[in-house]
């Protein structure tokens, strides 16, 4: 007997779940070739006194063969009923399976990255965890400068902070590439506010930076026009106010006419009754800033904005308090497409 083509033989039996290779296999034991016949065969060709104990060999194989084969196929039948039994519809399911969708706030950062991609802006990214360099000094606020109070900051050990702001990454981005430079930058930031429903301790920022030869004042005004038409509707406006940054000169407010009154104003608790509501800031890169990374503000000049897509989500959806969005109430997300 061919001990190796055995082994195969019972080895391959024994991972067969299919009846039709196991019937295959048994012809490989037992057909008119097969292994066991073969064996039978060949016994009578031995001397006489090895015959006995040859057969008595061949026997024992042909049961331990057809035992395997048998408890094969045992195994396939059960297999199949176990499957069977299961394999049926329950027609008493629910079905109105509830799908994920995109947070109301990531939505409207995905509109914004859209809009900004058509105009050819870049999205980067900076760090959470900034350097007061960055966050601060870098954008002309010194140690003590009164605008530091104006985003009341967490301190974290060995001068680095949660960024109150994402106008850091402006900085990084300038130190790094040369102009013409486009690029919008979205991202958390922390403020060590009192929470209300405006306010809240994390919120999301989208930062813009254009710099570039001959950039004005006219080219942020049509920006943040396309910008605001884009995301909330061809008939939004927008007007900028005088403001103060230290990063800027001139500084703008950017305010657009309010999507509930349509700039009406007459009764509306959302803007309250001026028409306009406040979305973010904005101005012209301060000289001192392209300068601290190497840009010449005699060639060059840009723009820069910052504003809070949590506003706009506010708006948009009508909720009357930000702190809504972060809160883990499956019930108050599912409302939004
Ligand atoms: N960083 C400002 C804030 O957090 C927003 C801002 C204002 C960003 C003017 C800018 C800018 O880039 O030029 O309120």
């Amino acid at each position: 007997m061919d001990q190796t083509s055995l082994v195969e033989l019972k080895d391959k039996i024994s991972s067969t779940y299919n009846t039709d290779e196991l019937a295959k296999l048994r012809l490989l034991a037992f057909g008119r070739k097969g292994i066991v016949t073969s064996y039978l065969k060949s016994i009578g060709t031995l001397p006489v006194k090895e015959r006995a104990k040859a057969g008595q060999e061949a026997n024992n194989i042909r049961v331990e063969l057809e035992n395997l084969l048998q408890q094969q196929l045992d195994k396939i039948v059960s297999h199949k009923e176990s499957i069977e039994d299961v394999d049926y519809i329950d027609i008493t399911i629910p079905t109105d399976v509830t799908y994920g969708h995109s947070h109301p706030v990531m939505a409207i950062i995905d509109d914004l990255v859209k809009v900004f991609w058509q105009m050819g802006y870049q999205v980067v990214n900076g760090p959470e965890i900034e350097t007061e360099w960055y966050n601060f000094e870098a954008l002309n606020m010194p140690e003590g400068h009164p605008a530091r109070d104006m985003q009341d900051t967490f301190y974290l050990e060995h001068g680095n902070l949660p960024r109150t702001h994402t106008s850091g990454v402006q900085v990084r981005w300038m130190e790094e590439h040369k102009p013409p430079i486009r690029v919008i930058s979205p991202g958390k930031v922390y403020r060590n506010e009192d929470e209300d429903a405006r306010h809240a301790w994390m919120f999301y920022q989208v930062e813009g930076l254009v710099v570039d030869k001959h950039v004005s004042l006219a080219d942020l005004k049509g920006t943040l026009t396309t910008m605001i038409k884009g995301i909330l509707g061809e008939d939004i406006e927008i007007r900028l106010r005088p403001s103060y940054f230290p990063y800027t000169e001139p500084s703008v407010e950017l305010d657009a006419t309010c999507i509930i009154c349509h700039g009406n104003g007459k009764d509306c608790a959302t803007c309250g009754g001026s028409g306009w509501l406040e979305l973010g800031g904005a101005g012209m890169v301060h000289p001192d800033v392209l300068l601290r990374a190497n840009i010449d503000p005699l060639i060059y000049s840009g723009f820069a904005f910052g504003f809070g897509p949590e506003r706009i989500a506010l708006i948009k959806y009508a909720v009357p308090d930000i702190r809504e969005f972060w809160r883990p109430n499956i019930k108050f997300l599912r409302q939004f497409p």
